[in-house]
């Protein structure tokens, strides 16, 4: 019978049995009649205990020479070990050398600066921060699909090819498309969204958008992974308590599952996600000025918040806080204006604590077709590319609404992590096209 192959994070499953591990050689000391390696697959590291006496001499030699990074395959008998992270090492019988590695491994043992750790993205990945990182996302992602699967909606995947803006024509990414002349990477799937909103009542977009941002922030990337629920005959109230409870919803998830990796590995401070209740603290764009100006902000209102303001604004409270009804003038199009005070648009902003932001952007959307071509006049934007979404106003047009959650803001707020650089694999900013 051949040696079963096991995954070092399900390791505990074979204590005091012989396995095939098979991974990367992390890191290597001896003592003389020791090798200890650290071997990493993946899902873990776990270290490898070799004995002079336990192998054959070529093996003991060859492992004392391998560089980091050579592939390899090891068998051996999983053992507890209390001072193990882990809890299990392995007592090493066999070692087969599946790729020698190259000396001088870039990503060495020392401090190495972001910029250059940055080119080197497809090996940083290797690392144990890079996988809690990645493991968390993967996980908001799955919480994300799950929350709005239980709840019934529909999965509707918009289109990256678009005709006309969503979110203003200045962050636009142009690509040539044959004899059409041009088309524009999306920036949002809201308008898609709602066509099959009234199509299938509640649905949710989920996929790459795109920006064309000059901004250099720690929060800004010219690619991200945007999901937006929208849901017809649903009005502002109802899209903050949907915001809201999806919201509590991923946070308990990542918490269920990587509490301790975030807290041991990444140092994040989890009692700060662990006051994420409802309900969230809803206030008006009036009233954040307010508590903006009171904190010493000199914001004046109609102004837009940036960076420094929402910093401040939202590291007021434990938990997030959603800013309503902004100045009508600062929103896209396609924003319902508030009866009570046309100035206001139904927008909805919803801020991460602890300085990080804006993570949520959405609404309640225009139902009206008159109103609608006047703000299209108004925005200088092309009817002729919006005729088919007036058409959701011609026929059985009703009050809708939804928002759009960005993965990576998500993913740096519950990370802790002060840059969006790290939330995303393969990350594009302004400056950065490679790896
Ligand atoms: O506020 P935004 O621009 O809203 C929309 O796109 C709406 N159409 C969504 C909707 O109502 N269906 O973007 C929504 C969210 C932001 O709150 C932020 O989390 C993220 O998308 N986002 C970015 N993330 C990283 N880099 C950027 N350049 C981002 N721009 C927006
Ligand atoms: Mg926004």
């Amino acid at each position: 019978m051949s040696t079963p192959r096991a995954w070092i994070n399900e390791i505990g499953q074979y204590e005091g049995q012989e396995v095939e591990l098979r991974g990367w050689l992390d890191n290597r000391r001896s003592s003389g009649k020791l090798h200890f390696l650290q071997v990493r697959d993946g899902t873990g590291t776990i270290q490898c205990v070799m004995f002079k006496g336990d192998v054959s001499e070529d093996v003991f030699t060859e492992a004392d020479h391998l560089p980091q990074e050579s592939a390899i395959k090891v068998r051996g008998t999983v053992k507890a070990d209390a001072r193990s992270p882990i809890g299990f090492e392995l007592s090493v019988k066999e070692l087969d050398v599946v790729s020698r590695a190259a000396p001088d491994y870039p990503i060495g043992r020392k401090e190495h600066g972001v910029a250059f750790l940055m080119d080197q993205r497809h090996l940083w990945l290797r690392t144990a921060r890079q996988r809690v990182v990645m493991a968390v996302r993967h996980t908001i992602v799955k919480a994300i699909r799950d929350y709005f699967d239980s709840k019934g909606f529909r999965l509707v995947d918009a289109p990256i090819f678009t005709p006309a803006a969503c979110e203003g024509t200045t962050t636009l990414f142009e690509v040539p498309y044959f004899e059409m002349g041009k088309a524009f990477l999306t920036q949002s799937g809201q308008l898609y969204g709602e066509a099959a909103a009234m199509a299938f009542g509640k649905i949710y977009t989920f996929g790459p958008t795109f920006r064309a941002e000059k901004s250099k922030t720690r929060r800004h990337l010219t690619e991200f992974w945007m999901v937006e629920p929208e849901v017809a005959f649903m009005e502002l109230d109802e899209d903050m308590d949907l915001a809201e409870d999806f919201l509590c919803f991923i946070v308990e998830r990542v918490l269920e599952s990587h509490a301790k990796d975030l807290e041991t590995i990444l140092e994040r401070d989890v009692s700060k996600l662990r006051t994420v209740k409802k309900p969230f603290p809803r206030i008006t764009y009036d009233e954040a000025v307010k508590v903006l100006q009171a904190a010493g902000n000199p914001i004046q209102w109609g102004d837009d918040f940036g960076g420094d303001e929402e910093t401040i604004l939202c590291s007021q409270y434990d938990r997030p806080v959603m800013v309503h009804r902004y100045p009508s003038e600062l929103k896209a199009f396609y924003f319902k204006h508030d009866p009570e005070n046309p100035k206001l648009a139904l927008g909805l902003d919803v801020l991460a604590p602890e300085g990080y932001g804006e993570i949520i952007g959405g609404g309640q959307r225009e139902e009206d077709f008159d109103v609608l071509v006047k703000r299209l006049e108004e925005h200088n934007l092309p009817r002729e590319a919006f005729e088919w979404y007036l058409d959701l106003r011609r026929w059985g047009s009703v009050p809708h609404a939804g928002f759009g959650l960005g993965v990576e803001r998500t993913v740096a707020w519950i990370c802790g992590l002060h840059h969006v650089r790290e939330t995303i694999p393969f990350p594009r900013m302004m400056e950065r096209l490679t790896p």
